[in-house]
């Protein structure tokens, strides 16, 4: 039997013990988590001992230093994700980072150099894309059923979903708020299905009047208002070079009817879908038709992400994310942050 694929985590908080290592670990002898490494020493001390997870750093430095690892999960707040992947692709590793890729478009194509450089997987945490209906939405486009996707809107919006644990609500240290924690998963599925086209401009608005003020009810438990230096709602216009363009809506906090919705609906020129639950929309025999599938796959997608970068780590796969890719979406990002600053349109 071929050796353990040898694993490090860098950022042993919420993410990591709630998705990657539940991941490896179900992997089983294929995997070995050798170490993990978090800035809190007490929080790598617990997930080593929760895990039985042997090494426990302090520093991913000297995490990828001494151990010898195959590859590692980066779940640190995104201001570190350019950094740790950077570190990690020098000292040789296979890299899963946790989405969004980065904060700036510049550090996303200095990860895909970098990347380059070292002839090893980069690659990201959008588990939307492993899901069933991603995957059908795809395969739909692939064959060509949908004919050319020119339209679209892309929704990640929450009516009291403001996270009161973490950093999501810190502008330095997430690059930004719902867009770039939520919207960028439908966004990155939207681009996904439709063939990650070459952003050519955006046109972006964030607001930011209720985050700011104390909280009323929240459901996800009283955030510091104080602290909330990201956007509530982000409304963007993105436009491609090859003509389509997307309407995204997100919101961690808004006077909304859904307490949350996630989708991306997608028109093309033969036929239409919506993400969740999957559907296609069209015109056949005279009669306008609404379909939807019957069955699904079950399962966590989270894990099916893990699988599939495991067997990328041996070679038996092609990683479905790519540096080039996320080069994209952060352009995008980026430039829909910087139009709203502007208060006008502006290059991707
Ligand atoms: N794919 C998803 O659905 C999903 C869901 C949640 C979070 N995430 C992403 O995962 C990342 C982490 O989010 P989380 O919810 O786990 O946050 P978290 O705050 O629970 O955990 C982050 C951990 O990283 C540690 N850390 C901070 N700086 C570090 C550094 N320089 N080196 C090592 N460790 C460091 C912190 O001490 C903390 O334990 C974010 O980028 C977030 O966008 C993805």
């Amino acid at each position: 039997m071929a050796e353990p694929v040898r694993i490090g985590i860098i950022g042993a908080g919420g993410i990591a013990n709630g998705a990657h290592i539940p991941g490896y670990k179900a992997q089983g002898a294929a995997v070995e988590i050798a170490a993990c490494a978090d800035v809190n020493r007490a929080t790598a001390e617990r997930t080593a001992a929760q895990h039985g997870i042997r090494g426990v750093y302090e520093s991913y430095d000297d995490m990828l230093q001494r151990e010898r690892l195959d590859a590692v999960s980066i779940c640190t707040p995104n201001k570190f994700h350019a950094p740790a992947v950077i570190a990690a692709l020098r000292a040789g590793c296979h890299v899963l980072c946790e989405k969004p890729p980065a904060i700036t478009a510049a550090e996303a194509r200095e990860m895909a150099a970098e990347a380059e450089k070292a002839g090893r997987i980069l690659t990201f945490g959008f588990m939307f894309r492993f899901s069933p209906e991603v995957q059908a939405a795809k395969r739909y486009q692939t064959a060509g059923a949908l004919g050319e996707i020119y339209t679209g809107r892309v929704t990640a919006v929450r009516r009291r979903g403001i996270p009161a644990w973490g950093v999501f609500t810190s502008k330095e240290l997430q690059g930004g708020g719902p867009l770039i924690d939520i919207g960028v998963h439908m966004l990155d599925a939207a681009l996904f299905v439709m063939g990650y086209p070459e952003p050519a401009s955006v046109s972006g608005v964030t607001h930011t009047r209720l985050g700011n003020q104390p909280p009323g009810v929240a459901p996800w438990g009283a955030w510091k208002h104080q602290d909330y230096t990201v956007e509530d709602v982000c409304n963007a216009l993105i436009r491609f070079t090859n003509g389509a363009a997307l309407l995204l809506e997100t919101s961690f906090i808004a006077n909304i009817e859904p307490m949350e919705e996630m989708n991306v609906r997608l028109s093309g020129t033969k036929a239409g879908v919506k993400l969740f639950p999957f559907s296609v929309f069209r015109e056949e025999h005279g009669t306008i038709v609404n379909e939807q599938a019957a069955w699904q796959p079950s399962g966590n997608n989270h894990h099916r992400e893990i699988a599939h970068f495991v067997q990328a780590v041996r070679g038996q796969v092609a990683p479905l994310s790519t540096p080039e890719e996320a080069i994209r979406l952060q352009r995008i990002i980026e430039a829909i942050y910087r139009s709203a600053e502007a208060g006008r349109s502006v290059d991707a």
